[in-house]
């Protein structure tokens, strides 16, 4: 076992994982449409196919981002991932991801695995045990790895970068790498202290990482993952420290270890094996094939953000321990903005699928295949909500809706719901049946390959072909003067309903499971299997009740995207506004400094632009003593025409100025609206009033 084995081309097993989630907040779109729902479309696939299939998550719940939330809310970090855990699984179950099994490594079953993986390496004396300088915070008296301080990354420069990984360029790092380090508890800079820790000697499986990876999987992982995990291993790889001196985690098992524990990108990993265990115990199975069996095929689902972890440290890991298997591909994805942004939890700009649902009820599906048809496989993407509208509107009602519901509203009204029986099959019947059993293998060799947003389109194609054949077939006209041909119409149409049924399920499993209840195909003869699709003559035979027509999918109109575009909006100002820097106030100044100052009240006369200067205007203003010229830097503002004859306040005994060569006498005082607009500081007098010869200032 362990070996690099060449990718099974019919494996007996599936184990498929999808990254754990961080307990410290909702799922949102970024989540869902970067793991969760390409990895729900393979598992469901693959059980249609008849595959064995153990499709694994569970949450995230140790790591440092858990301890922040939990300090910052007065509360213990058992609490947030308790709240978060149950929010997480519901999100889960509500968008129909189909786990197998949801677990989280706050269990018992964790910990122990996790445990005993760790105590394996460490008798087989795969760690090295070392005494260094860690980062300190000495005010908050503790230890600063992972999140808990911030700094320069060394490789890209982006200065927000974390203890054990840059955010930016996707490196990972060591705490004491980051330059200007600063401690997330205090704002301090931190010292240096000295600790014991347990590394992984990275280095060490250099050899096998290059020839697994960058020989073995050169062709069939995703360029963006091979291309990462190539320029890891060629800037070298060094030894990493798996453990860590913080309180919020699992035991590090080992003599003179206390108040240490598994740093969570160790144990998180393990979380995946843990909850197979949890799984098999539940329904009765062994776990051991389907992480020990080279007959077994292993495939990550994760975010680019995780692909050192999954493709360099996690094997590293397994390898050590030598009772593994490697994964046979990691299919990571890019990222998903949303509306031109990066996804930010702390800023509030996100999809959340708690809110998402209950503004759109029962549309899981809807979010699903926007989700899908759009997916970051190759590169970044951007969810637009009006692209969402589209997809709805376009596709999923006007196509695939559109479709079924014109079948099943005319079987009803012509044969009362009963599948009619067809006669002789004209050349596009053939044709349109034969291209109907084309699809079940057209659309797997898309997620084979990982590409499903390909093989989602390809489903609309199917419900295109179905509508194409209506159209052209207008079974509504010719129903008045030749009923065989207008039967046999119709039984070809519910052939590509009950086939869209089917191969629906793993992009649209609600939709596919109204669909199959529609058609009353739940069980028996005609519940069709993927292959089916393709092998057999007849998918719902002639005499089949089929129910009464539903709709399934609803239009979204303007106003409802139109509100979630104001929600974002809101979220948007509200961000600007915590952000927004008040200038502190500046030093006390005497009574007498500022009697010095003559402010009085004058009238712009003139106003011209300063030629070959953007921001200055020259003005000719009335201060009641004289006239005088006043150069002012308000030219990004306001248009000379629309300030002539406007009264401002004027600072008229500052010394004088020479801007671009004119002599300026004197300030017209501004200041800023609540918005940031300039403003004048306006005497509030109207025209006619008298000008007061200076202001009163006691
Ligand atoms: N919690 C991590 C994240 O959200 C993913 C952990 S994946 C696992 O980025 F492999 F560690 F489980
Ligand atoms: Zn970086």
């Amino acid at each position: 076992m362990n070996q690099p084995k060449k990718s099974a081309s019919s494996p007996d097993r599936y184990t498929i994982t999808a990254a754990l989630p961080y307990t410290n907040g909702a799922i949102h779109i970024g989540h869902l449409a970067g793991v969760y729902v390409p990895a729900d479309i393979y598992a469901r696939y693959l059980r249609l196919i008849g595959k064995d299939v153990a499709f694994i998550c569970g949450s995230d719940e140790h790591g440092v981002p858990i301890t922040i939330k939990a300090k910052k809310e007065g509360v213990t970090p058992q609490d947030i991932v308790d709240k978060y855990h149950a929010i997480i699984k519901t999100s889960f179950e509500d968008f129909g991801i189909s786990f197998d099994n949801y677990s989280r490594t706050t269990s018992k079953i964790h910990h122990d695995t996790a445990q005993e993986f760790f105590k394996t390496l460490y008798d087989k004396g795969e760690f090295i045990e070392e005494t260094t300088e860690q980062l300190y915070d000495e005010e908050a008296d503790q230890f600063l790895a992972d999140r808990f301080v911030t700094g320069t990354c060394p490789k890209c420069g982006y200065e927000e970068a974390y203890g054990d990984q840059c955010e930016k360029c996707g490196s990972s790092l060591n705490a004491t790498d980051l330059i200007n380090p600063k401690s997330a508890i205090s704002g301090n800079v931190p010292t240096l202290k000295q600790t014991k820790h347990w590394f992984l000697p990275l280095d060490k499986h250099e050899a096998f990482l290059r020839e697994w990876i960058l020989e073995g999987h050169k062709k069939d992982w995703k360029p963006n993952v091979y291309g990462q995990v190539k320029s890891w291993i060629d800037d070298g790889l060094r030894p990493r420290a798996v453990t860590r001196d913080l309180d919020w985690g699992i035991p590090v098992p080992v003599e003179g270890a206390d108040g240490k524990v598994l740093y969570v990108w160790f144990d998180a990993p393990i979380g995946y094996i843990s909850s197979t265990k949890e799984w098999a115990e539940r329904v009765g199975k062994d776990w051991e094939p389907y992480w020990k069996d080279e007959n077994t095929k292993l495939v990550h689902f994760i975010g680019k953000d995780n692909i050192v972890f999954h493709c360099i440290i996690f094997p590293a890991m397994l390898k050590a321990e030598g009772s593994y298997i490697l994964p046979d591909n990691v299919p990571a994805n890019e990222f998903l903005n949303l509306e031109g942004n990066k996804l930010s939890t702390s800023k509030n700009w996100a999809v959340w699928l708690p809110e998402y649902l209950e503004d759109f009820p029962n549309q899981q599906d809807v979010l699903r295949y926007a989700l899908t048809a759009n997916a970051p496989e190759t590169k970044d993407n951007d969810f637009t909500w009006k692209d969402f509208q589209a997809r709805n509107n376009n596709e999923l009602v006007a196509i695939f809706g559109n479709f079924i519901n014109r079948v099943v509203v005319l079987t009803d009204k012509y044969y009362n719901g009963v599948a009619p029986e067809p006669s002789d099959f004209s050349v596009v019947d053939e044709e349109t049946l034969a291209a109907v059993k084309a699809y079940p293998d057209v659309i797997a060799s898309s997620i084979e390959r990982y590409r499903f947003r390909e093989a989602s389109q390809e489903l609309l194609n199917l419900a295109r072909l179905g509508n194409k054949y209506l159209a052209d077939e207008e079974p509504w006209k010719l129903v008045k003067t030749d009923e065989a041909r207008t039967k046999t119409i119709m039984f070809v149409s519910l052939q590509i309903a009950s086939a869209l049924a089917t191969l629906s399920e793993p992009f649209l499993p609600f939709t596919s499971d109204k669909l199959k209840t529609i058609l009353n195909i739940h069980s028996g003869d005609v519940k069709n299997s993927w292959t089916d699709i393709s092998s057999k003559k007849v998918l719902l035979h002639t005499g089949h009740p089929i129910g009464k027509a539903e709709l399934l999918f609803s239009k979204i109109e303007d106003d409802a995207i139109q509100s979630q575009l104001d929600k974002l909006i809101a979220s948007k100002l509200a961000n600007e506004a915590a952000n927004k820097k008040v200038e502190p106030q500046k030093e006390t100044i005497a009574f007498e400094d500022f009697s010095k100052l003559d402010i009085r009240v004058g009238t712009i006369l003139e106003a011209e632009k300063m030629p070959k200067a953007n921001k200055l205007l020259v003005l000719k203003i009335d201060t009641g003593i004289d006239i005088r010229t006043i150069v002012s830097g308000i030219a990004e503002s306001f248009t000379p025409e629309e300030i002539i004859g406007k009264r401002v306040t004027v600072l008229v005994n500052l010394a004088p100025r020479t801007l671009r060569g004119v002599e300026s006498q004197g300030m017209i005082l501004m200041t800023e609206s609540e918005d940031g607009k300039l403003v004048f500081v306006n005497p509030d007098t109207s025209s006619e009033a008298k000008v007061p010869n200076g202001l009163q200032i006691s």
